[in-house]
């Protein structure tokens, strides 16, 4: 009881700050924007694919409604040198329930799954003259009939062209790096050597000078040619 009580007793507090306040605002604005756009048609982060020719490839589609669907119209276009070619249509009568899927073109299959809002589509045998702007088009009659739409390229390439310019790639960063690599500890070599030559000549000079003694100075005069090396 008395916990329940000291709850809404904080409830009603943060209700009077003023950043509850305005933290709702803000989410109630989020809200409205996101809903501005009821459906939206994505074709993903990044909306092009290299394929070769020959391979199959994946147009990528799928859409999000937050006021919920009924009777969704989908389709995929081709644009085909300005002239658009439609290759399928379909519609989702409601959330969860498969599309009735008609397509126009022989190397295209409708993949997608109204289960995860995913309109995609699959292109095989890829050809040279595949290339080009695919828009994926979605319309919910719940919104007014607006079209939404998304455009994915495609480019075709050549299958030798692209592992030849991987292996290059590749070839070129190892031996770069291995090149670098040598070209570091050549370096650090040198110094050592330089370094250790500098010291023995020194250690040389003060066995000479001071006779028997020699360790000690000899090691401090070391020191002391290290810490001169930087300056020179
Ligand atoms: C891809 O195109 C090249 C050049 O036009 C051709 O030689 C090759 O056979 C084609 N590959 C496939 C898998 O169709
Ligand atoms: C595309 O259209 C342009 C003019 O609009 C024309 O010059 C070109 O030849 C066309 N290309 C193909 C592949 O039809
Ligand atoms: C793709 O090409 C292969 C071999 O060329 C053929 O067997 C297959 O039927 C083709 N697929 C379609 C969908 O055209
Ligand atoms: C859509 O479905 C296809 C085929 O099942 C799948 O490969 C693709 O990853 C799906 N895309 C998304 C965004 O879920
Ligand atoms: C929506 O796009 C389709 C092409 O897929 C077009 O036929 C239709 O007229 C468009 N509708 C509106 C309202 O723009």
């Amino acid at each position: 009881m008395e916990s329940k009580g000291n709850g809404r007793f904080s409830l009603s507090r943060c209700m009077r700050s003023g950043d509850t306040v305005h933290a709702s605002v803000v989410v109630t604005l989020l809200l409205v924007i996101w809903c501005a756009q009821a459906l939206e048609v994505s074709v993903g982060k990044v909306p092009f694919v290299e394929a070769m020719n020959g391979s199959t490839v994946l147009l990528p589609c799928t859409y999000s409604s937050c006021i919920g669907i009924k009777n969704l119209n989908f389709n995929w276009h081709y644009n085909n040198n300005g002239s658009m070619m439609k290759l399928c249509k379909g519609v989702i009568p409601i959330e969860g329930v498969e599309p009735r899927v008609q397509v126009f073109h022989e190397r295209i299959e409708f993949v997608g799954s109204s289960k995860d809002s995913n309109i995609s589509i699959l292109l095989f045998n890829v050809t040279f003259e595949d290339e080009g702007e695919y828009t994926c088009f979605a319309k919910n009659p719940k919104e007014k009939d607006r079209n939404h739409s998304a455009i994915f390229t495609l480019f075709v390439v050549d299958e030798l062209k692209v592992v030849d310019n991987t292996v290059t790639v590749i070839i070129l960063s190892v031996v770069g790096g291995v090149i670098g690599l040598v070209i570091v500890v050549m370096v650090i070599k040198t110094v050592v050597l330089f370094i250790l030559k500098k010291s023995a000549e020194k250690n040389k000079e003060c066995l000479v000078s001071s006779g028997q003694d020699n360790t000690e100075n000899g090691l401090k005069t070391a020191k002391a040619d290290n810490k001169a090396t930087p300056k020179a």
